[in-house]
């Protein structure tokens, strides 16, 4: 039986953190009702002490939204937590996501405060934010630059004061796999109260490790992934939803699961990207432009001999239509006769290495030879 790893989503407060991409309230509906279809199951759905327009987003996706959780994010203040609580009061399932940096250079940079005053008020906001909700989330801001002993006696008084899930989030995305890993072993081996709770992975990519490690963390036992669609979010992004769960998906010596419809992965990557004005990089792993793409003469030879050569998913099971076969200068006779015969054309052996000659030459100026580029060589040629 494989153990069930719970899927955050804040496409919609963090992701939507990102310069430009900011989102009205029917958007934001619009998306938080695909990441249900999606089967998500948490939504992060904003801050509500941020602004009026936030306040009000986390009310109408309370109200539109039935399966998942709905989250509102708030510092560990008194005015935010009670914005939170306010407006989450139509979700059917809500969840107060409150805390506090806990790294020393937050303790002292930001707060200009001691680890003993920070965790008092860590204390004070989680039991406050009870008096909303049952569940109650605690970040530890930073706590991927946060001394190992202080943030297990932080998570271990959160999780006393009611604290359902403790996010151990690398905010700054400085951790390396292993490293990250080993805080999340260390906490589940130092806090004797962690049963009580779900222990969270929140990781951003400034190195480009955020998938790498989420993977640490969960390997690690965490039960709970902050992800986004396309792994947007503050600067270099977050942890791609989509990267984490074909990964766990692929990785079945894992022994772990989630219950997203990765047939919906790619429609929703679009419509964030649509809506969100943020292109999606092509070389993106599973829903960029060239992941299913195959433009090398080795590769495509390879792939047309058995797709596994070179695939390691199906594109139908990520909802991508079908692979291609990108013709460029690169590319060899196999790739050129398939092509050629997707568009009903048959050549011989010598008729083919004549045509390829012409593909060449055109390719070598034209970069990317299309269908219609093939049908005038083709007329050339006769
Ligand atoms: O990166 C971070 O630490 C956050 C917290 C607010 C959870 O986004
Ligand atoms: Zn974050």
């Amino acid at each position: 039986m494989s153990e069930r790893i719970y899927i955050f989503d804040t496409t919609l407060r963090d992701g939507e953190q990102v310069p430009g991409s900011q989102l009205t309230t029917e958007e934001k509906i619009t998306i938080a009702k695909e990441l249900e279809i999606l089967g998500v199951d948490i939504i992060e759905a904003g801050f509500p002490v941020s602004s009026p327009g936030d306040f009000r987003s986390v009310i109408e996706i309370s109200k539109a939204i039935r399966e998942p959780i709905i989250c509102a994010l708030s510092r560990a203040k008194k005015e935010d937590i009670d914005a939170a609580g306010q407006a989450l009061k139509y979700a059917r399932l809500g969840r107060i996501h409150t805390g506090i940096g806990a790294s020393d250079i937050h303790i002292r940079n930001k707060f200009n405060s001691t680890r003993e005053l920070i965790l008092e008020q860590a204390v004070a906001a989680v039991k406050h934010a009870k008096t909303y909700v049952e569940d109650v989330e605690f970040y530890a801001e930073d706590a991927g630059r946060a001394d190992l002993q202080y943030l297990a006696q932080l998570t271990q008084a959160v999780i006393a004061a009611g604290a359902t899930v403790v996010n151990i989030p690398d905010t700054t995305g400085y951790c390396l796999p292993d490293e990250y890993g080993q805080k999340i072993k260390y906490i589940y081996e130092n806090v004797s109260n962690v049963h009580k709770a779900t222990i969270s992975i929140h990781c951003h990519n400034d190195l480009g490790l955020a998938t790498a490690n989420t993977l640490a963390g969960v390997m690690n036992g965490a039960r709970q992934v902050e992800v986004t669609m396309n792994g947007i979010g503050e600067r270099a992004g977050n942890t791609s939803l989509e990267e984490v769960v074909m990964a766990i998906r692929l990785h079945k010596e894992l022994g772990l699961e989630t219950t997203i419809n990765a047939k919906r992965l790619f429609p929703v990557s679009q419509l964030v990207s649509k809506m969100m004005r943020m292109p999606v990089q092509a070389n993106k792993a599973i829903v960029g432009r060239n992941a299913f793409a195959h433009s090398s003469g080795i590769h495509q030879d390879g792939f047309l001999k058995h797709s596994e050569n070179y695939e390691i998913m199906n594109p139908h099971d990520v909802g991508v239509d079908k692979s291609s076969i990108v013709l460029t200068a690169r590319s060899g006779r196999h790739a050129l006769k398939h092509r050629l015969e997707n568009l009903g054309y048959s050549f011989d052996k010598s008729e083919l290495d004549t045509l390829y000659h012409s593909f060449l030459a055109v390719a070598d100026i034209k970069k990317e030879i299309n269908d219609g580029d093939l049908v005038d060589l083709v007329k050339a040629a006769a």
